[in-house]
């Protein structure tokens, strides 16, 4: 099975094990699933475990397919929280189903984990440390928007919880699942952190300076809801700085975000960005050439450059 094809494999997976017979359930899981996604988190899982030598991608797919789903419940229960009404370039399920359906599909993605990742024992372990991360990193952010306290300090920590812990999971897995020794699964892991990292702070960038349309989701909600890089960068999220707290997108939002796009947040989060994707392909020293660590190079790589 070539990777491609595990892809497609983890699509199926995802897609046949969202089946219940309530038809609320199955509908909004299949609408999300259907609308697409990067699958990056599962494309990082692959290649991890390719670059340590795993040979057999169809064992390891329901495992991939898990990660995605931890992911896509994320997203689900982050439109109820961010006011998301656009996502993967339609509506989003809290958009079309409501909240309370919204949060139940979130749960009911959550719980399939479960399923998949039974026959798994200890990688459940790996699994569910990002899974509290992540819960833990929007309850803080919640509460730094909510205390007027989003420092930098602060806005790391929260990014390290909420998306770099998945990507750690995911990359440790792949090496787990192809018996990698400790210090490898562990040098897979901080890979996968940087690169998490990486990922959000372009993401945070992608929500100031890409329109909805581009991205397939809402932009510009995180300055308006007072958090986010350029909130944490420039002062606005702290005690004696410029409180935001509004939830629309009105005038005085947009006088805030030309002043952080005329200021040097974005040129500092890219240059963060840089230094994070750096880090992350140095952890791959220790392994052999071959074209999956190539691959997961030029992910790095690819993530600052990204525009979606
Ligand atoms: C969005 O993740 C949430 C973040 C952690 C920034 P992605 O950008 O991977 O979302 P999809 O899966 O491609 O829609
Ligand atoms: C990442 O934060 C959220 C998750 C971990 C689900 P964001 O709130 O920035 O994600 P987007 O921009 O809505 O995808
Ligand atoms: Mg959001
Ligand atoms: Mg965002």
């Amino acid at each position: 099975m070539t990777l491609q094809e595990a892809m497609q494999a983890v699509e199926a997976k995802m897609y046949e094990i969202v089946n219940s017979d309530v038809d609320v359930l199955r509908d909004a899981s299949r609408h999300i699933l259907q609308a697409g996604g990067k699958r990056v988190r599962p494309r990082l899982l692959l290649l991890a475990y390719a670059a340590n030598g795993g040979q057999d991608f169809a064992s390891v797919v329901p495992v991939a397919a898990a990660v995605e789903l931890v992911h896509t419940a994320s997203v689900v229960h982050d439109d109820i929280n961010d006011h998301g009404v656009v996502r993967r370039g339609r509506p989003s399920v809290n958009a079309i189903w409501g909240r309370t359906f919204a949060l139940l599909t979130g749960d009911y993605l959550f719980t399939k984990v479960y399923e998949l990742m039974a026959p798994h024992r200890d990688l459940n372990v790996v699994l569910s440390e990002a899974t509290v991360a992540l819960v833990e990193g929007e309850t803080l952010q919640a509460s730094a928007v909510k205390n007027n306290d989003f420092s930098r300090q602060v806005y790391y920590d929260i990014i390290a919880r909420k998306t770099a812990a998945l990507f750690r999971s995911a990359t440790r897995l792949g090496a787990l699942l192809a018996n990698a020794p400790e210090s490898i699964v562990e040098a897979m892991g901080a890979y996968g952190f940087n690169v998490g990292l990486t990922f959000q702070i372009i993401d945070d960038v992608l929500d100031i300076v890409a329109d909805s349309e581009k991205l397939g989701k809402t932009a510009g909600v995180d300055i308006a809801q007072g958090r986010g890089f350029a909130v944490a960068h420039g002062g606005m999220g702290q005690p004696g700085g410029v409180a935001v707290v509004e939830e629309t997108f009105d005038d005085s939002m947009v006088a805030i975000r030309n002043k952080v796009m005329r200021g040097g947040a974005i040129d500092e989060a890219y240059r963060q960005a840089e230094t994070f994707a750096q880090m992350a392909i140095e952890s791959l020293r220790p392994l052999p050439d071959s074209p999956a660590k190539e691959s997961l190079i030029e992910m790095a790589n690819a993530m600052v450059k990204r525009e979606r």
